[in-house]
């Protein structure tokens, strides 16, 4: 057997560690039928992270993590580190390590699982929504600098600064095309060109980029019509590529298009490999600790893993098929609604376990 693909863990808080449990019950399961070795080192990140360190990511978390094969980070912050006035959130912990780790596209795939459609707020037939947005993450409103909160003699002053060079842009919309390829060819590039600095400069590079793609199909759209039509007409969507905060915002709205954001995963990548996968949903402070959160947005960034940092496909696509399965056979987790059978967070992944367990893996023994 090669050598072992490490993977690092960082749970974070709330609902984190339940769910990340879980995803590692899968990966040891696929790795162990299709005979590919994994091992797992837990690092702590986030509010629990302060508590004991008093920062939200330490250097050797990074240090570890910067040497892995891949990171499932599980969610962070809760109510105890809210404090807005606080001088270190746990958030900060997400946000320094895809700075540190260079993982500058984040992939949030839109899918609706058939049997969950009815619980989509969206009207109308969504059975065929399937894209993709490929979120800029290193970048623009959320690291630009100037940022901070100070005195004058007025009142206090705030400001944030959102910031992009040519590179950021191209290299993010490059992620996008390469995707777009792989699936209908169809591109939306969405920014605020009319009003933003920023966004001028990014529409210049996505039709700089469109002529050399001429294979596939770009538009530009405006970020606030984008909005507007991921509730009207999701399914014209393939690939939606944006900065930073249009992305995180749009994300959480098109997350639940398909009836539960408790399903959702996402693949944050830079240049190479390695790659850090967590699920859209937060750290659910409220039921955290209770056996009853869903796990499995983090099972599917599971299966995001395989695929991305370490190029196992068809591990990737039996994970999904169980997921599909179970969701078929009419499991239910508290926060998605009709099936047949409720379960909780344990008996959930069991389920996909031993679906994963009847199939096996194609190319494992
Ligand atoms: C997300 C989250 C994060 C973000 C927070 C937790 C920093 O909302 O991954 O979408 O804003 O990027
Ligand atoms: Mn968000």
């Amino acid at each position: 057997m090669a050598r072992p693909a490490h993977i690092c863990v960082m749970p974070g808080d709330g609902i984190g560690p339940e769910v990340t449990s879980q995803a590692i019950r899968v990966l040891e399961i696929v790795g162990k039928i299709a005979g590919v070795g994994l091992e797992f080192h837990t690092e702590t990140v986030g509010g629990c992270c302060i508590d004991e360190t008093g920062t939200a990511l330490t250097p050797s978390g990074l240090r570890h993590a910067k040497r892995s094969a891949a990171v499932l980070f599980g969610a962070v912050g809760g109510p105890k580190w809210d404090d807005p006035t606080a001088s270190v959130r746990p958030e900060d912990g997400l946000l320094a390590l895809r700075k540190g780790l260079g993982l500058f596209a984040n992939l949030r795939p839109v899918q609706v699982f058939g049997p969950l459609a009815a619980a989509s707020p969206l009207k109308g037939d969504i059975s065929s929504v399937d894209f993709i947005v490929v979120r800029e993450l290193t970048g623009g409103l959320y690291f630009g600098k100037p940022k901070r909160v100070w005195d004058t003699p007025s009142g206090r002053r705030a400001v944030d600064t959102c910031a992009y060079s040519e590179v950021e842009i191209e290299r993010v919309l490059r992620t996008g095309f390469t995707l777009a390829r792989q699936r209908r060819s169809k591109l939306a590039s969405v920014d605020k060109a009319n009003v933003l600095a920023t966004g001028r400069l990014w529409r210049q590079v996505a039709t700089r980029l469109a002529r050399e793609h001429a294979d596939v199909q770009v538009e530009h759209v405006l970020v606030d019509t984008c909005a507007m039509r991921l509730v009207t007409r999701p399914q014209d969507f393939d690939v939606i590529v944006t900065e930073n905060t249009f992305g995180d915002i749009l994300t959480d709205e098109a997350a639940v298009i398909g009836g539960s954001m408790g399903m959702m995963p996402s693949a944050s990548l830079g240049a190479g490999r390695l790659g850090l996968y967590e699920p859209i949903h937060g750290s659910a402070p409220d039921i955290a600790g209770k056996g009853i959160a869903n796990p499995l947005a983090a099972i599917l960034s599971a299966a995001l893993l395989l695929r991305y940092s370490l190029g196992l496909e068809a591990a990737a696509r039996t994970v999904e098929h169980a997921v599909d399965t179970v969701i078929d056979r009419g499991l239910r987790t508290a926060d998605i609604a009709g099936g047949s059978k409720f379960v909780g967070t344990v008996e959930m992944a069991d389920a996909v376990i031993s679906v994963i367990k009847d199939l096996g893996v194609e190319g494992g023994p």
